[in-house]
């Protein structure tokens, strides 16, 4: 009888802690210049009911600043100093509520834009879930997820997905919803 209200004690404890412990939620941020992006964004955070941020640069990128086949372009200049890091606009973000964080970006020069270092110093994301999404014409998500690993080891990085077309087994084994 000693032992059965030890174990009821115990339950009701746990119960009651967990009764006062915000559920943790998913968020996903995205940067995107030309819009796929932004879309592979929304359907991942209709998919898993996560909160939608998207990662604005400062200073947006004109059609020009995107032309890498001007050498001294905008994203040309980026991409070529790997220190480079592009001024965001301000994120209002309660990183307490999440334990999930989703990043897309699309790729360029095979590797996320450094406006995703930016946001990835600024963030406070140590202890969450990290999972890498891409948009591109052709590259895989692989390098990119193998560079942001190498610039930030101690932070948990999962193996990341091309959303282009995507197909629903995929993305729900991605979201963990299978
Ligand atoms: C500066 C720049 C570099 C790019 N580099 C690559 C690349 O290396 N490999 C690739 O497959 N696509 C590349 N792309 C194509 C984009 O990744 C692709 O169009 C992406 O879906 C655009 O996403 P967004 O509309 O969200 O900006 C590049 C595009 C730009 C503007």
């Amino acid at each position: 009888m000693k032992r059965i209200s030890a174990y009821l004690l115990l339950a009701m404890t746990i119960l009651l802690s967990a009764c006062g412990q915000p559920q943790k939620k998913s968020l996903v941020v995205y940067f995107s210049a030309t819009g796929v992006t932004k879309a592979a964004a929304g359907q991942i955070a209709q998919a898993t009911g996560a909160d939608l941020m998207e990662i604005v640069p400062a200073q947006l990128y004109t059609a020009e600043d995107l032309d890498w086949r001007i050498p001294d372009s905008r994203n040309q200049v980026e991409e070529h100093d790997r220190s480079c890091r592009p001024a965001i606009q301000p994120m209002d973000i309660d990183w307490a509520l999440y334990d999930t964080v989703y990043i897309g970006y699309p790729i360029w020069a095979s590797e996320a834009p450094r406006v995703i270092n930016t946001f990835v110093e600024s963030a406070d994301l140590s202890g969450k879930v990290l999972k890498p999404f891409c948009t591109s014409g052709m590259t895989p998500v692989e390098p990119s997820v193998e560079a942001l690993r190498t610039s930030y080891p101690t932070l948990n990085w999962q193996d990341g997905l091309r959303m282009n077309e995507v197909d629903e087994a995929t993305l729900n084994r991605f979201i963990g919803k299978e």
